[in-house]
């Protein structure tokens, strides 16, 4: 894959951000879901590549774009898969709160896992306890080995969990043992990757959220240089029946970074819709202007690229703003 691509994809991203962006807090879901992909969609038909989206907005009866299976791309260029999430954190945008983001990773061809939509467990760490953690052990030893090897007390770990009832009894481990625990609403995306980012002082990320999002965050985490963990959690024989569809013989399987992102080349960008850890929000600027925050990086190299634009407001978004 070419470097330029990196530059490429982040328009996409861009694309379904501010295009989503006017749908800030009104309550539609399905709307704001709607404009961002269509932008996206519209946005890839420009990049110059042969692509295959193996995570997106569905099966091909129940989504119109970005379908799974859906060629994308000028039809010119690499050969390669495509995860994405034109709305990652539906609601968040809907209500007008964090962790909205348009997110996409691309990869070599067949090297993305075809996770169907269902709920992953996680575990997810940044560099420094990327190999050294398994998301088989027990929660408290988990814990205990992290601060080992941090060389901090328990006390001064920081873990981030989705908040939800599913994972109550996870939190009242956290809580015995003392660590730090960050809530999250909405957007494991973001909730995973910050474990790689130093700054953030996020240690870990536990816990049960979409399986697509965990390819996602695991593409986003090879570029980082940190590690998702993860095991498809199957509830039903329709879900077991619907991982054989997407061709996953072992649904019970632990899967490791390889299993999910390949040992490839992988680009991942992602724009801010709503404020996150990871991204600012799009803004309204004057003068009929938008800005946007994107992240941009390619694992070959572990380069990572924040990218702050300004843009015309486009026609659409001016009838949509009124
Ligand atoms: P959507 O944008 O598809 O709504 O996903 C938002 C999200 O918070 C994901 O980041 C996360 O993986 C998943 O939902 C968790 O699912 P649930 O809300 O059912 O706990």
């Amino acid at each position: 894959m070419d470097r330029k691509l990196a530059l490429e994809i982040v328009r996409i991203t861009e694309a379904g951000a501010i295009a989503s962006s006017a749908w800030i807090g009104r309550g539609d879901k399905h709307g704001a879901d709607e404009a961002a992909t269509s932008a996206m969609r519209k946005m890839l038909d420009s990049v110059p590549i042969k692509g295959t989206v193996v995570i997106g907005e569905g099966e091909m009866d129940e989504a119109p774009m970005l379908y799974i299976g859906e060629q994308v791309g000028s039809g010119f260029g690499p050969a390669v898969d495509l995860a994405v999430d034109p709305l990652e954190g539906t609601e968040s945008v809907a209500n007008g709160s964090n962790h909205g983001m348009s997110v996409i990773a691309i990869a070599e061809r067949g090297s993305l896992l075809h996770a169907p939509d269902m709920y992953m467990k996680k575990l997810a760490v940044g560099a420094a306890l990327a190999g050294k953690l398994s998301l088989d052990d027990p929660i408290d030893l988990t814990l205990n080995k992290a601060a080992r090897i941090l060389n901090k007390p328990l006390a001064e770990l920081t873990v981030m969990i989705l908040n939800r009832s599913r994972h109550q009894d996870i939190i009242e481990v956290l809580r015995n043992h003392g660590v730090r625990i960050r809530l999250l609403e909405h957007g494991d995306v973001s909730g995973a990757m910050v474990t790689a980012i130093p700054e953030q002082g996020v240690d870990m990320y536990i816990g049960s959220g979409g399986a697509p999002e965990g390819v996602l965050a695991a593409a986003g985490l090879r570029c980082l240089g940190g590690e998702l963990q993860g095991r498809l959690w199957v509830t039903s024989d329709e879900e077991r029946r619907r991982c054989e569809w997407m061709g996953i013989s072992n649904p019970d399987q632990l899967l490791c970074m390889e299993d999910m992102v390949g040992t490839g080349d992988v680009i991942f960008a992602a724009t801010g819709i709503t404020d996150s850890d990871l991204l600012r929000g799009v803004r309204v600027l004057p003068g009929e202007r938008i800005e946007s925050h994107s992240v941009m990086m390619r694992a070959k190299t572990g380069t990572i690229r924040y990218l702050q634009s300004v843009h015309m407001m486009p026609r659409h978004l001016k009838q949509a703003l009124g």
